[in-house]
């Protein structure tokens, strides 16, 4: 296996995977409409490894455009991160998130399998645990209900693809459910790039730090964890781009079907990130206590074993590491990708 088509690499975690792929010595092929991302990603990717990324700018809905690229680039897997993810725009559009994450991912699968490339990890996401019935959450638990159409869409996708798989063994899919990704490369120069007013917990936090936001809304002080705010588990960005390598390997091995938490097992608080964030930078977080956020759940965390004994991956970086690299990035780059 050597090269590898990575749908959605100029985005945060495709470009982490990018580096990791390349540094683990395979090649790759990004396809990206750059709908949520920007190309400079994909240029500090090359100044870090020193190698070049072949980048299509294109839709994966567009059928035409993907058949080309993969009979000008033939792949041996696909890591497929490409997708619409914004929570509360998912409720607001949801026909949209459906058509592209759905609609776009149909489109890939079936070009995959006319140019005989059946090898596919997919980004999934705890999302698809619903609120959970055990805590930590193995892979065994049952799927449930979902609050959004984004959670929706992961679901649907990864029975399409079970669906697909027990039809079809030829494949091999590795459905990898992430916990929440932050952090950012160790270096720098590579991070979450968010537009507008950020939706998740971490890079409010580094916008807050710096200045752009004058405090963090903590959005609830009443749930049954050990100080009140919502618990879950955070894993350093680099750690889960190394997991698709593993996954990879996997498929070398003809994995057929596998479904793995990509998680570090720990569950941390709003405030405990709030605390570590201050104490690991020195710089202050100011928050307000705000009601709960519709559809948040109180804890969410993993149980990575099964990762770890059959892929060989675990989370190295702690949560000192992840809020020192988020905000190394931040600092360095205080406008993004864009804006520099
Ligand atoms: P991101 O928005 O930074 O990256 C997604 C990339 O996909 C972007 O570069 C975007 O331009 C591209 N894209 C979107 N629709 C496309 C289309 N139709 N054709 C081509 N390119 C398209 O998001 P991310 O945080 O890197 O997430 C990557 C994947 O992991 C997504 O599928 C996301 O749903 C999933 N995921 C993310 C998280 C998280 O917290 N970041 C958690 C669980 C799962
Ligand atoms: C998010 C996604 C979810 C995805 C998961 C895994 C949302 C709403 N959900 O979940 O679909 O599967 O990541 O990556 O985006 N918080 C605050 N203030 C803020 C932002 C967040 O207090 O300004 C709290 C939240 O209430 C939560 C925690 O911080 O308790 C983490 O929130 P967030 O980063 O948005 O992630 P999740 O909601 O866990």
């Amino acid at each position: 296996m050597n090269r590898i088509l990575v749908t959605g690499g100029a985005g945060f975690i495709g470009s982490h995977t990018l580096v990791e792929l390349q540094t683990a010595g395979y090649d790759v092929v990004v396809v990206d409409n750059l709908s949520n991302s920007s190309a400079e990603s994909l240029r500090r990717v090359e100044a870090l490894t020193g190698k070049p990324v072949v980048f299509c700018q294109a839709d994966i809905r567009d059928r035409a455009a993907l058949t080309q690229i993969l009979k000008d680039h033939p792949c041996d897997a696909c890591i497929h991160f490409a997708g619409l993810k914004a929570v509360g725009e998912s409720v607001e559009k949801p026909w949209e998130y459906y058509e592209n994450n759905i609609g776009g991912t149909l489109v890939l699968l079936d070009v995959l399998r006319q140019q005989g490339c059946k090898n596919i990890i997919f980004s999934s996401s705890a999302t698809v645990y619903g609120d959970p019935v055990e805590i930590p959450i193995t892979e065994a638990c049952p799927k449930g209900q979902c609050t959004n159409p984004y959670g929706w869409t992961k679901s649907m996708l990864e029975q399409v693809m079970m669906d697909m798989q027990k039809a079809d063994p030829e494949w091999n899919i590795v459905l990898l459910r992430y916990f929440n990704p932050i952090g950012a490369h160790p270096s720098g120069t590579m991070g979450e790039d968010p537009n507008g007013m950020p939706n998740n917990l971490m890079p409010y936090i580094t916008q807050v730090a710096i200045g752009i936001r004058a405090e963090l809304g903590v959005f609830g002080n009443d749930y049954d964890t050990h100080d009140g705010t919502g618990v879950r588990d955070y894993i350093h960005v680099v750690d889960l781009a190394r997991g698709h390598v593993k996954a990879l390997q996997a498929i070398e091995r003809q994995c057929g079907l596998a479904i793995y938490n990509l998680g570090t097992g720990k569950g941390y608080s709003v405030l405990d990130v709030v605390n570590a964030f201050q104490r690991v930078n020195g710089v202050p977080v100011p928050y307000s206590i705000k009601p709960r956020r519709a559809g948040d759940i109180a804890t969410c965390y993993s149980d990575p074993a099964k990762a770890e004994r059959e892929l060989g991956w675990k989370a190295e970086y702690g949560i000192d590491e992840m809020c020192r690299d988020s905000w190394n990035w931040q600092k360095k780059n205080p406008n993004g990708y864009r804006k520099d």
